[in-house]
């Protein structure tokens, strides 16, 4: 059982700064848990905190039920990957996946073995005897990859392993890292500032914002059902479009368009719609709102389209590649009711409709 629990977890760093605040976190035995949030969120610190590199300030950190705050990393049965790969430079790909194994004592048969069913597994046994300046970046974060399960730890931690890689990479090694993870049936924690990655890899997504937890869901429900206006804006690109006004006789009114409201419960007068770029359509829909072309981006099978409004307002859509698009034409574009968000401005929260 490698179940990971944080409790009231804070750390304020020896500066002074807080970078986490009470962060209340329980990862399943065997679940590929990510957190996902933009830089400096507090994202490192978490997984540092649970590795054991860094301790608490508050709150308590449970890993397979036991209480292992006071407990040394090396005690804790965890294995970390780093966007940095963090492999020894002199030593071959054979060594820098034995070392850990090595440096406790490991038998040596039983290192040989080991070392190659992961080398097999990761496809990587045909560089034993390379160097790491040897490999490309993606066969580099095998090694690292590599080293990490190589002991099969209780839980593996990721910290933006694939952001060092280039694009394609990054898509192969995903999906190797999907992969690993239904073969290793191992509780994983991994870290991302993309939210691509975060979706495609997640279970659960953590989304995190400047040391608090945000909202802990599926991909879908994070994408359908925003809890607050910064989820809204972070799952999805381009971003959500958002449209603030005001309640007058159960009317939203924001100057570009006006929609009916039919909430018994408005909390607030100050309202806040999000409207999707893939919601809007060129032909018809329950508002509509006129402006001019501002830039087209197209993407090949989409456009971006930017729309200029009346008060100078940028509004993205997208839209399929076939059509074209004139600089400062006049265009509409039209949303339904269904698909818009609605958020309280005050406190920034989903309501419910
Ligand atoms: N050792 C430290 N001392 C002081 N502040 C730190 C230290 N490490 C990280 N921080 C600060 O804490 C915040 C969270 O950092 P981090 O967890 O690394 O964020 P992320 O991984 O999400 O980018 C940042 O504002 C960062 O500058
Ligand atoms: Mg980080």
């Amino acid at each position: 059982m490698a179940e990971v629990i944080l409790k009231n977890v804070e750390k304020v760093y020896p500066n002074g700064y807080k970078a986490i605040s009470d962060i209340n976190l329980e990862i399943n035995d065997k679940e590929l848990l990510v957190l996902v949030g933009p830089s400096g969120c507090g994202k490192s610190t978490i997984l540092r905190i649970i590795a054991g590199l860094e301790d608490v300030s508050k709150g308590q950190v449970i890993i397979g039920r036991q209480i292992v705050n006071k407990i040394h990393p090396k005690e804790r049965d965890i294995a970390m990957v780093f966007q940095n790969y963090a492999l020894y430079p002199h030593m071959s790909v054979y060594d820098n996946i034995a070392f850990g194994l090595k440096t406790r004592k490991y038998e040596k048969n039983e290192i040989n073995r080991l070392v190659t069913e992961t080398m097999e597994m990761l496809g990587i046994d045909e560089y034993l005897k390379m160097k790491p300046r040897e490999l490309s970046g993606g066969e580099r974060q095998r090694v690292a990859i590599g080293r990490a399960i190589v002991r099969h730890p209780q839980v593996f931690l990721f910290d933006e392993p694939l952001s060092n890689l280039d694009a394609k990479m990054r898509v192969a090694m995903r999906a190797e890292i999907s992969k690993l993870h239904t073969t290793l049936e191992t509780t994983m924690i991994y870290v991302t500032h993309d939210q691509t990655e975060a979706m495609t890899l997640g279970d659960r997504i953590v989304v995190l914002d400047n040391g608090d937890i945000m909202q802990i869901a599926d991909p879908q429900t994070l994408y359908f059902k925003p809890e607050n206006i910064f989820v809204a804006g972070f799952i999805g690109s381009p971003q959500m479009n958002f449209f603030e006004g005001n309640i007058e006789n159960n009317v939203f009114k924001c100057g570009l368009f006006n929609i009916p409201i039919n909430c018994e419960q408005i909390p607030s007068d100050n309202i806040i719609i999000g409207i999707r770029p893939e919601n809007f359509s060129l032909n018809e829909g329950d508002i509509s709102i006129n402006g001019k072309v501002d830039l087209a981006e197209s993407l090949g099978d989409v456009i971006y389209l930017y729309v200029k409004t009346k008060n100078d307002k940028i509004i993205i859509l997208k839209t399929d590649g076939k059509r074209k698009f004139v600089l400062n034409e006049n265009i509409t574009i039209y949303a339904n009711n269904n698909i818009m968000h609605f958020f309280n401005k005050e406190d920034s929260k989903r309501i419910s409709m």
